[in-house]
């Protein structure tokens, strides 16, 4: 996907015609955040996702029900006709960069999301779902009035992905995982929040 434009988030959801009812009331699309009651959704995209490719996943089933508990505001689902199909879950931190104990640690004084993991179900790669879930979800941080700065630890091949999507290279990770190794990458919430405010809309 070139970018991402301003008219998916703002595109209504489909609402059904007076004249074409639908049979049932699941909404074709609808976002919002998760529960400990979708743990079990999210994990079995991750399973597919990053286990069966490296053996490893961002957070184990038991962590996304903690941080699902903890702090649900700081996660977004898309759900398609009521199953989740991408999903992002973060917490809140309290440093510039991130450590082994961001890894589980939610820390609610902190001024910096921590983007633990952003994933889409493997039938909807490559749509476009991945980068529109992040926009909505940089949006909604945007909103978040103690919310100052986004972190996230990517591999360097989906480094062109975050920067598309306005995050900034801080450099390598001090996390790794195994034999895998990480870049840090940053996205200023609060410069964008104050220029738009400044800018009147
Ligand atoms: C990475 C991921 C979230 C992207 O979501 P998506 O909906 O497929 O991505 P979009 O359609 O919005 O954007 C496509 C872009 O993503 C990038 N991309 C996606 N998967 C990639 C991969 N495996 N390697 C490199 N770039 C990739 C490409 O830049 C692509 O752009 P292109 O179409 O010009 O090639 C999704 O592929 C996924 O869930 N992958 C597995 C889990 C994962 O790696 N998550 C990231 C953890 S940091």
């Amino acid at each position: 996907m070139s970018g991402v434009s301003a008219m998916p988030f703002l595109k209504p959801m489909s609402l059904p015609s007076p004249g074409r009812q639908r049979r049932h009331t699941l909404p074709a699309s609808e976002f919002r955040p998760l529960s400990p009651q979708d743990a079990v959704s999210v994990f079995e995209i991750e399973r597919e996702a990053f286990i069966s490719v490296s053996g490893e996943c961002p957070l184990h089933l038991d962590e996304v029900r903690h941080f699902l508990t903890l702090c649900p505001e700081l996660s977004l689902g898309w759900f398609e006709e009521g199953r989740l199909v991408a999903f992002i879950i973060g917490s809140m931190w309290d440093q510039d960069r991130l450590t082994p104990e961001a890894l589980t640690l939610h820390k609610p004084k902190g001024r910096t999301v921590h983007i633990h993991v952003l994933a889409v179900h493997r039938t909807f790669r490559q749509q476009g779902k991945g980068s529109i879930l992040m926009w909505r979800y940089l949006q909604y941080l945007r909103c978040l009035p103690k919310v100052r700065h986004a972190l996230l630890m990517c591999e360097e091949l989906l480094v062109p992905f975050y920067k598309k999507l306005g995050f900034k290279i801080l450099g390598p990770c001090a996390i790794t995982v195994g034999n895998l190794t990480f870049t840090e990458m940053h996205n200023a919430i609060w410069g964008h929040a104050l220029m738009r405010r400044n800018s009147g809309y």
